[in-house]
C-alpha cells in the first residue's frame, strides 16, 4: 500500500481534497438481486470493495475516512442476513488489520460495541488496539452505529458526569461523541441511489457536502471515487456566510 502518484485525468482537475470523507455503502442487496444471487453475495462483494477504496484514500493523504457498515436500524433485517454480514466483517477486520497497521492507518470503532457478539468484538478491539498509535489516516468503522443513539449516549455521559449546563457548548458536546477526536465530515458519499442520510453522523455532517450516486457499492471503484472528489472540489462552501470558499479541507483550512 505504498503512496502512489496522482496520475488520472480526474485527479489532475481536483484542486482540493476533503479532510474527512464518510461513506454510506449502500446497494449490496440490489447488486446481488440483479444477478439472481442471494443478498449475502452482495455483502460479500461489498466487503471486498472496502480495501481498495481505503487504500486509495490513504495513498492520497485523506486524514479521516468513516464507513457505515451496519446501522442501529439494520437489526430489523432477517437474522441470517445480519449474522452473515457480521461474519464477513469479522473476517475482513481480522485479516486486514495488519496491512492497515503497516500503512499507518488508525482504526476506530464508531457505535455501540457492547451489543455485538464476542466473536465480532474481538477482532475489532484487537485492530483498534494494534493501530491506536498510528499517525496516518484514521479509519472510523461505524458498526452498530446510529446518529441519534450516539447523541443520546453523549447526553447520558454528560449528565452522569454532572457537567454544568453553562459548560456545554458544541466543542464539549463533540468530545462526548464516538468521533471525539475526528475532524468534522467534509464529504458524505452515498452509493445505491437513495437520497437520505439514514441516521449517519447527523451531528458531524451538519455542514458536510453530500454526493449521491446511483452506482451500487460493490461497483463503486476508483473512477467513481474520483468523480465524487472532483464534484466536491468544485463545490463552494459558505458555512452560512457570504464569501464562497473552495471546498478543500473544511472550515479551519
Ligand atoms: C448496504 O447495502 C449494506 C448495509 C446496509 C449493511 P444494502 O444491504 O442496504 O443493499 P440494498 O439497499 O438492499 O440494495
Ligand atoms: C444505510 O443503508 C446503512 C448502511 C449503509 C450501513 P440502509 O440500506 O440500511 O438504509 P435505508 O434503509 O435505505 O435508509
Ligand atoms: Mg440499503
Amino acid at each position: 500500500m505504498a503512496r502512489v502518484a496522482v496520475t488520472s485525468t480526474n485527479m489532475e482537475k481536483i484542486t482540493g481534497l476533503p479532510r474527512h470523507v464518510a461513506f454510506i455503502m449502500d446497494g449490496n442487496g440490489r447488486w446481488a438481486e440483479k444477478r439472481g444471487l442471494p443478498r449475502l453475495e452482495g455483502h460479500r462483494a461489498g466487503v471486498k470493495n472496502i480495501l481498495p477504496i481505503i487504500r486509495y484514500l490513504n495513498n492520497h493523504g485523506i486524514k479521516y475516512t468513516t464507513l457505515y457498515a451496519f446501522s442501529t436500524e439494520n437489526w430489523s433485517r432477517p437474522e441470517d442476513e445480519v449474522n452473515g454480514l457480521f461474519h464477513l466483517l469479522e473476517d475482513i477486520i481480522g485479516k486486514e488489520a495488519r496491512e492497515l497497521h503497516k500503512n499507518g492507518v488508525r482504526i476506530r470503532h464508531i457505535g455501540r460495541l457492547d451489543e455485538l457478539s464476542a466473536e465480532l468484538q474481538k477482532p475489532i478491539k484487537r485492530a483498534v488496539k494494534l493501530t491506536a498509535r498510528n499517525k496516518g489516516m484514521t479509519l472510523g468503522v461505524a458498526l452498530n452505529y446510529g446518529g441519534r443513539e450516539e447523541i443520546l449516549n453523549a447526553v447520558r455521559s454528560i449528565m452522569d458526569g454532572e457537567v454544568p449546563p453553562e459548560d456545554i457548548d458544541e466543542k464539549l458536546f463533540g468530545e462526548y461523541l464516538y468521533t471525539a477526536d475526528f475532524a468534522d465530515v467534509d464529504l458524505v458519499i452515498r452509493t445505491g441511489g437513495e437520497i437520505r442520510t439514514s441516521n449517519f453522523l447527523i451531528w458531524q455532517a451538519a455542514y458536510s457536502e453530500y454526493y449521491f450516486t446511483p452506482v451500487l457499492w460493490p461497483d463503486f471503484n476508483e473512477e467513481e471515487l474520483e468523480k465524487a472528489l472532483l464534484a466536491y472540489s468544485q463545490r463552494r462552501r459558505r458555512f452560512g456566510g457570504l464569501q464562497s470558499k473552495a471546498a478543500c479541507s473544511g472550515k479551519e483550512s
